[in-house]
């Protein structure tokens, strides 16, 4: 699959097989994350341990439901709701705290999105595991973050299982040109 092909195909999946993916797929995300375009240090972390990826999945919804954000309240009130949507692999990009880390790391997530998607497997970009971090200052320890970094945003990844919790995207009006 070329990259346009892998750009056009790309889609969010929220729902997951258990089956883990293989380590040559997490090595090819690791560099297309690392490949894309950067403005400081950040770091990626692979969280393949389904009793940590419980713990962020329970602490980010928990975290939802106390946001006070009318969305994440919404989602997380959605029956059988698992932010992490049962993958297999999470991805945490994290970096200090900057001007520009946030935009740096989801440049790298975006090229994992896409380089997942060339190798058939289904992801989506997550900002949600960030609230389990702030909510649980423990947790960047034991997910092995680097001292004085902060998770600026995930990727999950896994192969896909079915059409759940979708969300309407708006093309229309959204871009003009200048000649
Ligand atoms: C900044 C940002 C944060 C996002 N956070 C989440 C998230 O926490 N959970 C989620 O399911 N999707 C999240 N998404 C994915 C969007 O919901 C999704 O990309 C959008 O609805 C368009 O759908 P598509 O990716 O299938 O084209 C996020 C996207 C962006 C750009």
């Amino acid at each position: 699959m070329d990259a346009l092909e892998a750009i056009a195909k790309r889609k969010s999946v929220r729902d997951y097989k258990k089956d883990q993916i293989s380590d040559e797929a997490v090595a090819a995300i690791i560099a297309a994350g690392q490949n894309a375009p950067s403005a400081g240090p950040y770091h990626i972390t692979v969280v393949q341990n389904r009793e940590l990826l419980q713990y962020i999945s329970n602490t980010a919804l928990e975290a939802m439901k106390n946001s006070g954000n009318e969305f994440l309240m919404s989602r997380a009130a959605l029956p059988g709701y698992d932010p992490l949507y049962g993958a297999p692999t999470l991805f945490l990009l994290s970096a200090p705290q900057g001007p520009y880390s946030l935009a740096t790391a989801s440049c790298a997530a975006t090229c994992m999105i896409i380089a997942a998607t060339a190798l058939g497997l289904g992801s989506c970009y997550l900002i949600t595991p960030t609230l389990a971090f702030k909510a649980d200052k423990g947790l960047a320890a034991r997910a092995g973050i680097p001292e004085g970094y902060e998770i600026m945003c995930a990727v999950v990844v896994g192969y896909k299982a079915g059409e759940k919790f979708a969300v309407e995207k708006v093309k229309e009006n959204t871009v003009n040109y200048v000649k």
